[in-house]
C-alpha cells in the first residue's frame, strides 16, 4: 500500500543535512537535561570520582558554582545526592537540615534563581549497612523507612527543593511523603518518583561516588527484577495514585522498552536516568580510543529520547549542552 521499490526509495530523504533534519522524528534540546550532582560536608572540596571522570563530590560552596555553569549553560534542572559527615544505623544525618545537600540546596536557590532544584531522597549514603531503610533483624523494614522518607523530603523541601525524588523503592513512600509535605504547608513541592528503579549491576560508579554500596546482601528485596516489565507498569501505576507528578525509569539503556511502555500507557513527564555505569562504559571506551564521545553519547541520549523519555538524567549533561550550543 505504500508502493515499493523503484518507486518508493526511502534514501531519497537521507540525501541532504536539510532534507534528513526536516525528517527528523526526535530532538535532543538542552531543555531536555537533567544534571546529578554529589554534595559533601565542608568548604572547598571538590574531589573528581575515580570511575566517573568530569563528576565530583563537591562541598556545597563550590557545587553552586557548578549549578550556575549548568544554568548559564540552559540546563533546566540539578539533581542533588548528598553524603554525610557520619553514617548510623537510621541514616539520620540525611534529614539534618545543616547536612550538605540541604546546605546545597538553601545556596542554589539564593544563587541561582531559575535553575530547578531536585533532590534524591533516600538513606543509602547516610546508613552504616548502605541499605535503603531501617533494618529490622537484618532486612529493610518497609513500614517502618516511610516515616524517615518522609522527614528526609520534608527537610529537602524546607531547605528549598522543588521536586523531591525518592529513590528508595519502598513500598507506599510517594504517599507517605505527599501527606508529609501536604501536612507542612509544602503543597507545591513535586514528587519525582524512581517509580520503575532496577536492581541494577550499572550502578557500580555511583556508589562508589556515594560510598552507598550496601555492607552485606544486596538491593533486591527491593528493586525491580530486570527480567520484569509489567511490573515496571504496576510500580507507576501506584506511584501515580499516591501522587507522583513525574515518573522515571532507571537505567535508561538496558531498559528502553519499559521507558516507551511508560509512556504509552500514562499521561505524565517521563524521565529516564541515564546511569553511572552507561556513564563509565563511555567515558572508557573514549579514553581508549575506541569509541567516539560525542557522536556515542548524542545517539544514546537521542535513543533514550526516541523510547519515549520527556527529561534525561545524565552526567554528560554540561558537556551535550555545550555541543549542542556549537550546534553539535
Ligand atoms: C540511591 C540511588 C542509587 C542511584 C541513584 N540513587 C544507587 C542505588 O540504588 O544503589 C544510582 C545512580 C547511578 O548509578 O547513576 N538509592
Amino acid at each position: 500500500m505504500l508502493g515499493r521499490f523503484p518507486v518508493r526509495r526511502p534514501r531519497r530523504l537521507r540525501q541532504s543535512e536539510g532534507l534528513r533534519r526536516m525528517v527528523s522524528e526526535t530532538g535532543l534540546e538542552v531543555s531536555d537535561l537533567i544534571c546529578p550532582m554529589f554534595a559533601v560536608p565542608g568548604e572547598g572540596v571538590r574531589q573528581e570520582v575515580p570511575s566517573l571522570p568530569g563528576v565530583y563530590r563537591m562541598s556545597p560552596d563550590l557545587l553552586v558554582e557548578e549549578a550556575a555553569a549548568c544554568h548559564r549553560l540552559g540546563i533546566p534542572a540539578v539533581l542533588l545526592f548528598g553524603l554525610p559527615r557520619r553514617k548510623d544505623a537510621q541514616g539520620s544525618e540525611a534529614w539534618d537540615d545543616g547536612g550538605a545537600v540541604q546546605q546545597a540546596v538553601r545556596l542554589v536557590r539564593e544563587r541561582v534563581p531559575g535553575l530547578v532544584v531536585i533532590t534524591d531522597v533516600c538513606l543509602c549514603a547516610y546508613t552504616q549497612h548502605g541499605h535503603c531503610g531501617a533494618l529490622v533483624h537484618q532486612q529493610v523494614d518497609n513500614d517502618r523507612t516511610l516515616e524517615l522518607l518522609a522527614r528526609v523530603a520534608l527537610s529537602h523541601a524546607r531547605a528549598g527543593a522543588h521536586l523531591v525524588a525518592p529513590s528508595d523503592m519502598m513500598d507506599g513512600r510517594v504517599g507517605a511523603i505527599r501527606r508529609a509535605l501536604d501536612e507542612a504547608g509544602l503543597t507545591e513541592v513535586g514528587i519525582l518518583s524512581y517509580a520503575a528503579k532496577y536492581a541494577s549491576a550499572f550502578y557500580g560508579p555511583f556508589r562508589e561516588a556515594a560510598d552507598s554500596a550496601p555492607s552485606f546482601g544486596d538491593r533486591r528485596g527491593y528493586q525491580m527484577d530486570p527480567a520484569n516489565a509489567r511490573e515496571a507498569l504496576l510500580e507507576v501505576e501506584l506511584d501515580l495514585e499516591e501522587g507522583a507528578d513525574l515518573v522515571m525509569v532507571k537505567p535508561a539503556l538496558a531498559y528502553l522498552d519499559v521507558i516507551r511502555r511508560v509512556r504509552e500507557r500514562f499521561p505524565v513527564p517521563v524521565v529516564a536516568y541515564n546511569v553511572s555505569g552507561e556513564y563509565a562504559m563511555v567515558k572508557a571506551a573514549a579514553r581508549n580510543g575506541w569509541l567516539d564521545e560525542r557522536k556515542v553519547v548524542l545517539e544514546i541520549l537521542t535513543a533514550i529520547r526516541r523510547a519515549g523519555a520527556d527529561l534525561v538524567v545524565t552526567y554528560h549533561a554540561p558537556q551535550v549542552a555545550r555541543w549542542l550550543r556549537e550546534g553539535a
